[in-house]
């Protein structure tokens, strides 16, 4: 039987880079090597795809330029159906030129770039079947005012916000400062739009403060979204594994945090640096009661429905602790450790959770492939254009 081949493409220009290689290696590893073919696809900090064995031990990662000198340099035909990575060098007399065929593509870039439909879009060109959602929910998973308009639409609680663009920050301050004053109560939280782990985001009492976090998450983002802050607060996620039409859920976890707002370092540098998202601090379950874990599954999935999510994806909640209110504060297309350590509980093993995530790939890639894109018709053939420019 020939194996699946399967290109992990990781990595990237990213702020999240590291955490990315860590997931990556973490779901190679995982992959059943009797079933699959695993294909690592690096993306370096400069955004320059690279392939090879080397690239499959983290400690490698230490040396950079001794690792891509021991990689092969290639690039992912964009052109459709060709289905391929080839050898970015040329090839000598002597030196066979390295091809490699993929038959299906794991993302697991988070951020920048790979979350947010980036990829995807090359994916969809190249016409390769890929795992996570396409580039619609994948651009809106990573924008956090397209987010927050899509999930209220779907009926789904978000906590009040308002939102505006640096421009108009910078033409008109005051009347901004108003418009966020008249509609929320302080304290509030303050985000660049489309980053993650936390970078930019700062919290303000009263308007002096207000206006200090607003330049700071501009100097990140052009897209600014201010939020009322949910308090007394308590953080729980669920991942939500599948397609609209067959999902299954994690349990909850609950990240444990000293600080206020979830920290880069709380969430990837306090245990260890080598387990990436699966390393922080949490609890899981969550201690919360069955009601909630209920209520909070449902609307992970009607969240993941909403935002056309596909593959895994975890979904964040924030809970007001006295009142008992949940908000849905994002949703993570690319989670890191693509959330295996909320599924391994429930007794799906990673291994396993990579088979449905690359089989609801291919059978959504075939569920697409059947609808008609265009007629076969050329219109140009006609002659006939008198007059049309
Ligand atoms: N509206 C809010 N109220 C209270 N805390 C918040 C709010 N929004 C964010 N936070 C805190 O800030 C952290 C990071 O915000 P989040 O929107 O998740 O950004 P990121 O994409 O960087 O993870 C959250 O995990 C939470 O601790
Ligand atoms: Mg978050």
């Amino acid at each position: 039987m020939n194996k699946i081949a399967v290109a992990v493409i990781y990595g990237g220009r990213s702020v999240e880079h590291e955490v990315s290689i860590i997931s990556a290696l973490q779901a190679i590893n995982a992959l059943d090597k009797e079933k699959y073919q695993a294909i690592p696809l690096y993306i370096s900090k400069k955004g320059a795809f690279y392939t090879g064995d080397a690239l499959l031990n983290l400690n490698n990662y230490r040396d950079m330029n001794k690792l891509l000198a021991a990689a092969q340099p290639v690039y992912l035909s964009p052109n459709y159906g060709e289905n391929k990575i080839f050898s970015a060098e040329k090839s000598g007399m002597f030196k066979k030129p390295f091809e490699q065929k993929i038959d299906v593509v794991l993302p697991v870039i988070h951020g920048t770039h790979g979350e947010d439909g980036c990829l995807q879009g090359l994916l969809e060109l190249a016409g390769l079947p890929y795992a996570g959602p396409g580039v619609l929910g994948s651009a809106c998973g990573m924008d956090k005012i397209m987010m927050k308009a899509i999930l209220k639409e779907a009926g789904i609680k978000v906590a009040d916000y308002q939102w505006f663009c640096f421009w108009q920050w910078q033409d008109s301050q005051e009347q901004i400062i108003a418009k966020i004053e008249a509609a929320l109560l302080y304290p509030l939280v303050i985000k660049p739009a489309n980053l993650g782990s936390s970078i930019g985001i700062s919290k303000a009492a009263n308007q002096e403060e207000l206006i200090a976090a607003i330049e700071l998450a501009s100097s990140f983002s052009e897209r600014i979204i201010v939020e009322e802050m949910i308090k007394p607060l308590r953080e729980i996620n669920c991942a939500v594994l599948g397609s609209d039409r067959q999902m299954e859920f994690s349990l909850c976890e609950e990240p444990l945090t000293a600080a206020d707002i979830l920290s880069f370092g709380d969430k990837y540098l306090a245990n260890s640096n080598t387990k990436g998202m699966s390393g922080a601090k949490r609890r899981i379950p969550a201690d919360i009661s069955e009601q909630m874990a209920a209520d909070i599954q449902d609307t992970a999935g009607r969240a993941f429905v909403a935002m056309d999510c596909s593959g895994v994806c975890r979904v964040d909640f924030l809970i007001n602790s006295e009142s008992g209110q949940i908000y849905v504060n994002e949703l993570n297309t690319i989670p890191g450790s693509l959330s295996f350590y909320l599924f391994e509980p429930t007794g799906k093993k990673f291994g396993k959770l990579l088979d449905d995530l690359i089989y609801t790939a291919l059978q959504r890639y075939r569920v697409k492939e059947k609808k008609v894109y265009g007629f076969t018709s050329n219109i140009l053939s006609q002659g006939g254009f008198k007059g049309k420019k």
